[in-house]
């Protein structure tokens, strides 16, 4: 088989969450258990400096608008361990400082751009390969199965192309004025409950899910909650219609990538069998967050997130008075929501030693964080997958969190007398639900033997992609079969 997947970001080229780890890891991965996999990716500036070399694969394909058209170029950026990964080059909408949102707010022309790449990546595919399926990652090209059965519809070389659409994150779901369905050319018939229209927007990823051949999302749990209206922020009716075609794959990661054994990141190696690579780690940690003054004895609680109520900061903002008094250092590296961006900004310059804040992405910073914290703190109110609390337990850096989507599904609690599990876990929304847990683990963590034993079960762990993508590999297989 033949997949191409259209993905909005994909490392190394440019990230700002877990979506970009799947899109890198999950093609390689299909790739080596034998199809050919075709990575889209539109050209942000972030990406550029990966693309010194390219050669051109199409110097001008029409996308048309009404009264207008875009020229884009498509650049074909090689093979990269058995995937080949084309990008959409439309400087106007793509060469630009953030992929989605500014700090003051989402880019008013979202709609024209993942309306383009959409189009250009089912443009491009008639010109450098018609695959035997699409697979649509997160809202942003949710629109293209949109496009695939309307217009598209007729296309003697497209219209047998399967699609399959993986739902990311039901917080973002693209939404729209009505007046997006002519701006992309779209028939008016889309714009109705049964299809794209929610609450009077047009609603990519619900244009996703009715469209689509078949959808996933990225654990078991999230599947389930994604039922409900609490997750599924008006997705649940829909997706209920759609129940014999919607199922959850957990997400795998890529242990090339996150291996503490092998890690170019991180500042000294280590193994289940060996681990005092990881002090030294803790020490470079420190250094690189510029904090001097902690000892052994001192927790280091790790958080590499967006920055929002969705991940839980609003919990952590209220225990951080009590958190204060314990014996812990808490380290912060992400973006988000200017208000937390703020808050934790200002708690960091105000409690040095107890708590040290970077406001980027920093993939660098990313490792090491998992390699030289103690524990991954994750009090996620929805956590679709997660893959951080993963990619912890791999470094044996013990994840805390909220017992909610993939977090549930991959952290086991740990128990003392029998010395299983791999974690610890809250239930319900209190702030002091995530303070007792926090108390409970450093309880843990003060008894160096049984720490040592909960961060080898962590690392005994294997997420490796080889599982979930045979069952990705199942579903194209699935789907493919039913449209020829
Ligand atoms: C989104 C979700 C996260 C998931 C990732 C990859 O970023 O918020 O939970 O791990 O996508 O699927």
């Amino acid at each position: 088989m033949h997949i191409v997947f259209a993905a909005p970001e994909c490392v190394p080229y440019a990230k700002t969450g877990g979506v970009a780890d799947v899109a890198a890891a999950l093609p390689r991965e299909v790739a080596r258990q034998g199809h050919q996999a075709t990575v889209y990716l539109p050209l942000y500036r972030q990406a550029q400096k990966y693309l010194k070399e390219t050669k051109v694969a199409i110097p001008s394909l029409t996308i048309p608008f009404p009264f207008y058209n875009r020229f884009v170029r498509v650049l074909d950026a090689g093979k990269l361990d058995g995937v080949q990964f084309y990008f959409v080059d439309c400087p106007e909408l793509f060469d630009r400082e953030y992929l989605y949102e500014t700090p003051s707010g989402e880019y008013s022309d979202n709609a024209e751009r993942f309306g383009l790449f959409s189009r250009a990546v089912l443009e491009s595919s008639k010109q450098l390969g018609v695959p035997n399926l699409f697979h649509v990652h997160g809202w942003p090209p949710a629109v293209l199965p949109v496009l695939l059965r309307t217009v598209y519809y007729f296309d003697p070389i497209l219209k047998n192309a399967a699609c399959l659409l993986t739902i990311h994150n039901a917080d973002r779901q693209g939404r729209f004025p009505a007046k997006t369905v002519e701006q992309l050319l779209l028939p008016w018939d889309v714009y109705s409950d049964d299809h794209v229209k929610l609450d009077d927007t047009f609603n990519f990823l619900k244009g996703g899910i009715v469209y689509s051949d078949a959808i996933t999302t990225v654990s078991h749990k999230y599947a389930e909650e994604l039922r409900t209206p609490e997750f599924g922020h008006g997705l649940d009716p829909v997706l209920a219609k759609r129940a014999d075609d919607f199922r959850g794959i957990l997400n795998g990661v890529d242990y090339r990538v996150w291996n503490p054994a092998t890690d170019s990141k991180i500042a000294a190696h280590f193994t289940p069998e060996k681990l005092e690579g990881k002090l030294t780690c803790r020490k470079d940690l420190l250094h690189a967050f510029a904090v001097s003054s902690v000892g052994e004895s001192t927790a280091v609680l790790g958080m590499v997130s967006h920055l929002s109520t969705q991940k839980g900061f609003d919990l952590v903002a209220q225990i951080f008075e009590a958190l204060k008094k314990e014996n812990v250092l808490l380290l912060v590296l992400g973006m988000g929501e200017p208000y937390y961006e703020n808050l934790f900004r200002e708690l960091g310059e105000k409690n040095p030693g107890k708590i040290a804040v970077r406001i980027a992405y920093d993939e660098t910073l990313a490792h090491k964080i998992a390699a030289g914290s103690d524990m991954i703190l994750m009090p996620s109110r929805s956590e679709p997958c997660g893959l951080n609390q993963i990619y912890g337990m791999k470094y044996g850096t013990v994840p805390l969190v909220r017992a909610t989507g993939g977090l549930d599904d991959t952290v086991e609690e740990w128990k003392a007398e029998a010395g299983t599990g791999t974690g610890f876990k809250f239930y319900g929304l209190e702030p002091e639900a995530l303070l007792k847990t926090v108390r409970q683990a450093l309880a843990v963590f003060a008894d160096k033997e049984q720490w040592r034993k909960l961060m080898r079960n962590g690392m005994a762990q294997d997420y490796s992609w080889a599982k979930p993508a045979k069952e990705y590999i199942h579903i194209y297989e699935e789907i493919v079969r039913r449209k020829s």
